[in-house]
């Protein structure tokens, strides 16, 4: 009989980049690795030394969908990510502490921020991050016309698109690059571990090492 196949398996969702490499160390520590390069394969499935332990490759907003509806049991992503596509069907269990940086409100240099909010004029900003920037400006008051962006938010401030952007901010290089400011703290952002909550139930004795490995390598 073959019993392989009816051995349960643990699938976590990463997408490449920063959230790849950064989680690399964990799995280490929980005795996993990795056996293709993300960066080199057109695999989307990679298999580990654990027989019982797979990697799938998706976008990094499409996370939280994969382990929210089974298709991963657990996953890693951004908090933005998170606010961002609710979190229904999600355990979130351990702040993993990478991919670590801040979300703010950035505009042009010499664009006098501080006037635009006082006068309660309507400002215009650009964003992927819808959510956390409606939540943010109606926290303080301002009317603001949201224009949804998927990547190189920077341009907009440049272009006239818009006054303001939403956007993550580690190092700063790119705003200074972009001749940008930043203007308001949002929130700190770093990655979460999210587990599928059925998941947590119907495999939790493969579940656990990896969580207490997690857990310890974080601390
Ligand atoms: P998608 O490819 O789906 O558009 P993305 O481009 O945001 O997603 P990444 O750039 O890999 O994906 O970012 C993944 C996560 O890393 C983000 O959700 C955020 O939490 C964090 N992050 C983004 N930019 C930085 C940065 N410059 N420094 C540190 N962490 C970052
Ligand atoms: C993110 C973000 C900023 C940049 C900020 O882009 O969108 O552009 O990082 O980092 P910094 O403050 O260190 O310059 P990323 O590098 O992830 O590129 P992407 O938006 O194309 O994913």
């Amino acid at each position: 009989m073959n019993t392989a196949s009816t051995q349960p398996t643990i699938t976590l969702a990463l997408s490449k980049g920063r959230i790849f490499d950064e989680t690399l160390p964990l799995l280490k520590a929980a005795g996993i690795e990795v056996l293709d390069d993300p960066e080199t394969t057109r695999k989307l499935i990679l298999a580990t030394n654990q027989p019982h332990v797979r990697v799938l490759l998706v976008r990094a907003t499409d996370v939280p969908t994969y382990v929210a509806l089974g298709g991963a049991d657990i996953g890693v992503t951004g908090k933005d990510t998170l606010i961002e596509s609710g979190s229904d069907g999600l355990y979130q269990p351990l702040d993993l502490k990478i991919a670590k940086c801040r979300m703010s409100v950035a505009v042009r240099e010499g664009f006098d921020y501080q006037a635009a909010v006082k006068q309660g004029a309507r400002l215009t900003v650009a964003t992927k991050f819808v959510q956390i920037a409606r939540d943010f400006f109606a926290g303080k008051g301002v009317h603001v016309d949201i224009i949804k962006l998927y990547g190189s938010m920077e341009l907009a401030p440049l272009t006239g698109l818009a006054d303001a952007i939403v956007d993550v901010v580690s190092t700063g290089a790119t705003l200074k690059a972009n001749h940008l400011v930043e203007v308001e703290f949002i929130m700190d952002i770093s990655s979460r571990l999210v587990v599928n909550q059925a998941a947590l139930k119907l495999k939790h004795d493969l579940l656990r090492p990896i969580l207490i490995a997690f857990e310890n390598a974080v601390r």
